[in-house]
């Protein structure tokens, strides 16, 4: 987590730092600082709690850090050491004279820190960082070039790192390396760039260039070199970005999450397009590996991405036949788990960054499985770990609570299970046709599921008023929507929150139920819906209060519930993904009511980068 940004060029250094943290706030706030070469000197500026507290001391600062051409700066989500000033980067090495940023962990901290310690380098944070501006600072106290010192302490450190320096020796020079963590450099004219994500520099470049493991870059504001860990120069092409800076503001919505709810339709419409004809048709020629020999499929991710996992077994198994098994991937690593060259490994991440699912890809690479990513970042590692890889075509998603790039994960599943399906001769061609059709209804079908559930939401919203914990119930797809459903509501409104399987409900989570723990029934259709039906009878019997998410027409759910969140009616495909926007909406708005920070929920990050 954390994210780094740099900027070498004009006098405007300060503004291009500000603005590139502010979108780089989703990897998180728990600090944020500058460090800034002013007048052969490093200054630094840091404040606990989100940008806006940095941004006020700027503005307090009567301008003092208007004219600066080059500096680094950084957004905290803390590992080591508590949120403090004091542990906030960046961090000073030495005599002050060399600063660092870092996103990642540094694995042996402990023991380079008793060594600085003996060589009599004192230390003013709790954070694995300060051993890096230590290391930095020594060499260039004994001569070395910033670029060479660390290219020394890369020899030393060990974990995942993305780290950038400056030093009061070499004005106007940014230095910069990774390891495991996310790097690129932004390209411009007279001025250079350095981030976590390419999201942060959207408003200044679209060129940019992905810094490797084990390289160093060193940026000016002419010039942009890269080393390779033997110390040659790289040469490397720089990659365009599609996304514009637009797509990174809140363009008139109050929150980002309220925004990407809203994007759904455009986002899954961007995503079917090209892949899915108008005769339901799947091309998914773009895989680069051979689908036709899978035996067995292992799908792994965390958190909503495992939920997309659940949904996309569903429809596997449903279409291809194919026994699929989803593995929380900070599990997977460890299981020890089965597999060989016929058993292809599907990861999904939205942030293409996730370290437990880095790592479960490596594990899966261990056994000779074929890797598959699905993510919503180009260019991120996740694309150059896996064999091959789909992308979702959700934009840029900022909210910390994922919406649009979950129901574009379950879309290019769909795709996925319809080919596999087309390729095990499953179903007949027609058959796949129809569902493929049905599958392109999905961006008009999710509109008339977002507009359909905003009417409702005030009577949900009043039913959670005392709520000290809720349920959400669903039997069949229904029920990872309901693991889903609750994931949004805790994460953004703190409030307990379990998704369970209906009929599993009587053998314990019924304890919970009074009148304050609203029960969530995905109602959905066909046997599933009775048997769900009965079940919330069960907990109604106990006392609960129903929100029912179901078809627009159902009398019996109006019968049962204080509040139907009403859903179209739509083709078995799409069953999933309209139940998901009515809880996606219920979770903001709870949240809203209870004055919190829906984007920014305390104690997350956007991109796990740690394990
Ligand atoms: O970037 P990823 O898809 O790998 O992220 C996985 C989870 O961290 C993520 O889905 C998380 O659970 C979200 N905050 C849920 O809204």
């Amino acid at each position: 987590m954390c994210g780094i940004v740099g900027y070498a060029g004009r006098e405007r250094c300060v503004e291009v730092l500000m603005e590139g943290l502010k979108h780089l706030e989703y990897r998180g706030y728990d600090s944020a600082g500058l460090a800034l070469q002013i007048g052969g000197e490093i200054e630094t500026i840091r404040r606990v709690g989100p940008l806006r507290e940095l941004s006020k001391a700027i503005g307090e600062a009567n301008g003092r850090f208007e004219r600066v051409g080059t500096g680094i700066g950084h957004t905290r989500w803390a590992t080591h050491g508590r949120p403090s000033e004091e542990n906030a980067h960046p961090h000073l090495g030495g005599d002050k004279k060399v600063a660092v940023v870092h996103n990642g962990i540094i694995e042996n901290h402990a023991e380079l820190r008793e060594e600085l310690e003996e060589r009599g380098f004192s230390f003013n944070s709790e954070t694995d960082t300060e051993v890096i501006a230590h290391l930095l600072a020594e060499r260039v106290e004994e001569g070395d070039t910033l670029r060479e010192a660390l290219g020394a302490a890369l020899e030393r450190l060990e974990g995942s790192f993305a780290v950038a320096a400056v030093s009061a020796k070499e004005p106007g020079t940014i230095v910069a390396a990774r390891n495991q963590s996310p790097l690129v450099v932004g390209l411009g004219d007279g001025e250079n760039f350095l981030a976590s994500a390419v999201q942060a520099l959207l408003g200044e470049t679209r060129k940019f260039i992905l810094v490797e493991n084990g390289e160093i870059a060193v940026l000016t504001s002419s010039s942009v070199e890269i080393f390779g860990p033997d110390g040659k120069e790289v040469r490397r092409e720089p990659f365009g970005v599609e996304w514009d800076a637009e797509a990174v503001e809140l363009g008139g919505y109050e929150d980002y999450m309220l925004k990407e709810i809203h994007e759904q339709p455009a986002a899954l419409q961007a995503t079917l397009a090209g892949r899915l004809g108008a005769e339901g048709d799947v091309d998914l020629s773009e895989v680069d590996l051979d689908l036709s020999n899978v035996e067995r499929i292992v799908i792994v991710a965390c958190g909503t991405a495992y939920h997309a996992g659940l949904l996309g077994k569903n429809t596997i198994e449903r279409l291809a036949r194919i026994p699929v098994e989803v593995a929380i991937a900070s599990e997977y690593r460890y299981s020890d788990p089965i597999g060989d060259e016929k058993t292809l490994v599907i990861a999904i991440s939205q942030s293409g960054e996730t370290t437990d699912t880095l790592a479960a890809i490596e594990t899966a690479h261990g056994f000779g499985g074929h890797v598959l990513a699905i993510t919503n970042t180009r260019g991120s590692l996740i694309t150059r770990e896996a064999d091959s890889v789909l992308l979702t075509k959700a934009g840029p998603e900022i909210c910390v609570a994922s919406t649009k790039a979950f129901l574009t994960q379950v879309a290019v599943l769909d795709l996925l299970a319809l080919e596999l399906a087309r390729l095990k001769k499953s179903l007949l061609e027609d058959e796949l046709q129809e569902i493929g059709k049905s599958l392109r209804l999905a961006p008009e079908k999710i509109q008339e599921a977002i507009a359909l559930s905003e009417v409702c939401m005030e009577g949900a919203v009043d039913v959670f008023e005392d709520a000290r914990c809720a349920l959400f119930l669903g039997r069949g797809v229904a029920h990872p929507v309901a693991l889903e459903g609750a994931l949004k509501l805790k994460e953004i409104s703190y409030l307990p929150a379990e998704g369970y399987p209906a009929g599993e409900m009587k053998h314990g989570p019924i304890a919970l139920i009074d009148e304050s723990c609203p029960v969530v029934a995905i109602l959905g259709e066909g046997v599933l819906r009775e048997k769900t039906l009965s079940n919330i009878q069960e907990t109604v019997a106990r006392g609960a209060k129903i929100i029912a998410v179901a078809d627009e027409g159902d009398a019996e759910a109006r019968k049962i519930a204080e509040v139907v969140l009403p859903v179209p009616k739509v083709p078995e495909i799409l069953a999933s993904l309209v139940a998901t926007v009515p809880l996606q909406l219920l979770a903001y708005h709870v949240a809203k009511e209870r004055g919190l920070d829906v984007d920014k929920p305390r104690n997350l990050a956007k991109s796990v980068t740690v394990e």
